[in-house]
């Protein structure tokens, strides 16, 4: 194990570990997998792990950040029959190294993804470049952590041309489903000519699936290890109803395929200190202090000013993993009763308007907010008294974990993550943090949200009590990152 670099003071092994992904917060972010990638690897113990990230430079990050990246070099590498333009540039942030992958031609979209045919072809360039770097900034990794099916391709290569040299050989490798909706398919004679890679790799026990290429496929026949975000999750994509027809592939690695929960950052998500909220508060003082929060937002958004209206709460990506055909089957039946919803988020158009729709139809008492806006979303988890995630799938989830820090009940539906972190209200044992419902059925929902405007209404001490549950659940990443931490050793003393 020679190439561990001793740390001078304590003679500790440092490990190196190499983050590959397609978004990090704070530089670019359009769904959990940034907050992941953008938290975990300041979790990590600094006198034993070294860990790095790299994400592509896109033109559409946050300004400020862009505006700070320093210049490494640049170089000429080939993929398939072309030779492309790599860039590099770094900043370190809050302790973590990060390199940004350059190419105009590539990176400089409205969005980081588009089109699906361009989208393979970018990432394709993107996990090569993302190998091709590494002796050029001197970072040789231990194990490399590839997150989603944009980086699919990188265990791949490292199993195709980069083995010929020395200082690729034995480089571990983790894929980390996020979202195994999404995996990046396309035909086979394009995904060749894309990516350059020899015919014998697509091939059904390889990255063929149902007669075309898979991305993500190749990560997760490649890598040493699987992980996905909850332990519900890793179990439901062995069946066939949550697989997304890779079901097979995870029951032939399940050896090799763990669910580690994610956390959330508690520094950036504190109802203590947190700059965005109107009244900040917290365990001790939330029956109090809470409601003011909820009325400024009221005030804000326009809505009836009531601080005893039980105010609902949805922060997501507006689209179909997330459960919105069954709010819109039973928005007007919830819409008499006395409740405020509070939406915030973009997405599929018919969901955005049909949240606008509703908006318009309930003035006054539900307000649709089809944009991002960081602030608001936090003024929604502290000001909402429960928070509706109704998920069809929902590998971890992140806005449930938010809500249980702020004091707000989650109401969830039983599946992936939800699962794992959302323990529904048992009144007879006086335990739960939340409200939870196991069909994907509209009445089933209605009836539990019914339930808990009940307790809500009727019996104000058990919510506060479940109030109190909530908040004291620890979901910052320190034991997640554990288990990480346990992984890498375990692949790199293999
Ligand atoms: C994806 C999943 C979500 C998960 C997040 C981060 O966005 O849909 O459930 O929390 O990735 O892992």
């Amino acid at each position: 194990m020679e190439r561990y670099i001793l740390s001078d003071k304590e003679g500790v092994l440092v490990k190196k570990i190499l983050f590959v992904a397609s978004e990090a917060v704070p530089f670019i972010k359009t769904g959990g997998l940034a907050d992941v990638v953008g938290a975990l690897p300041k979790c990590f113990d600094k006198k034993e792990y070294d860990v790095r990230v790299i994400i592509p430079k896109y033109l559409c990050m946050k300004e400020e950040y862009k505006n700070q990246l320093q210049y490494v070099t640049h170089f000429y590498m080939d993929i398939g029959y072309r030779r492309e333009y790599v860039g590099i540039m770094q900043m370190e942030y809050e302790g973590i190294q990060f390199y940004f992958i350059d190419n105009e031609y590539y990176f400089s979209g409205y969005q980081p993804y588009g089109e699906i045919r361009f989208d393979i072809e970018k990432f394709a360039f993107f996990s090569k470049a993302a190998l091709s770097v590494l002796p050029v900034i001197g970072f040789r990794p231990d194990l490399i952590h590839c997150h989603d099916w944009q980086t699919g391709l990188v265990p791949v290569y490292l199993n195709d041309s980069f083995q010929q040299g020395e200082f690729y050989r034995g480089i571990k490798t983790v894929m980390t489903i996020h979202n195994l909706k999404f995996q990046g398919t396309w035909d086979i004679k394009t995904v060749r000519q894309i990516t350059g890679l020899p015919a014998h790799f697509f091939t059904p026990d390889k990255m063929e699936a149902f007669k075309d290429a898979n991305l993500l496929k190749g990560g997760l026949v490649y890598a040493d290890a699987i992980t996905t975000v909850s332990n519900t999750y890793a179990e439901e994509i062995k069946t066939e109803f949550y697989g997304e027809h890779l079901e097979g592939l995870m029951q032939a690695r399940s050896n090799d395929l763990r669910g580690i929960v994610n956390g959330i950052d508690y520094d950036e998500y504190n109802p203590q200190t947190d700059k965005f909220i109107v009244k900040n508060y917290n365990a001790k003082n939330f029956r109090k202090e809470k409601v003011k929060n909820k009325l400024a937002l009221q005030r804000e958004l326009g809505l009836e000013e009531n601080p005893k209206a039980m105010m609902i709460g949805v922060v997501s990506r507006l689209t179909d993993q997330k459960g919105f055909d069954l709010v819109n089957y039973v928005m007007d039946e919830l819409c008499q009763d006395s409740i405020q919803l509070v939406v915030l988020g973009t997405g599929e158009e018919r969901y955005e308007n049909m949240f606008r729709h509703f908006a318009w139809k309930y003035q006054g008492k539900v307000s649709a907010n089809i944009f991002y806006d960081n602030g608001l979303s936090h003024r929604i988890y502290a000001a909402s008294d429960a928070f509706l995630m109704p998920s069809l799938f929902e590998p971890c989830g992140l806005s449930q974990l938010m809500s249980l820090r702020y004091g707000t009940l989650p109401i969830v539906r039983e599946t992936g993550g939800l699962k794992d972190t959302v323990e529904p209200y048992n009144e007879f044992e006086n335990t739960g943090t939340g409200f939870s419902f196991t069909n994907y059925n509209a009445h089933e929902m209605l009836g539990i949200i019914r339930y808990a405007e009940h307790i809500y209404y009727d019996k104000k001490r058990e919510w506060n009590k479940l109030v109190d549950r909530a908040m004291a659940r620890d979901f910052s990443w320190a034991n997640s990152a554990k288990q990480y931490e346990e992984m890498y050793d375990w692949l790199i003393g293999k």
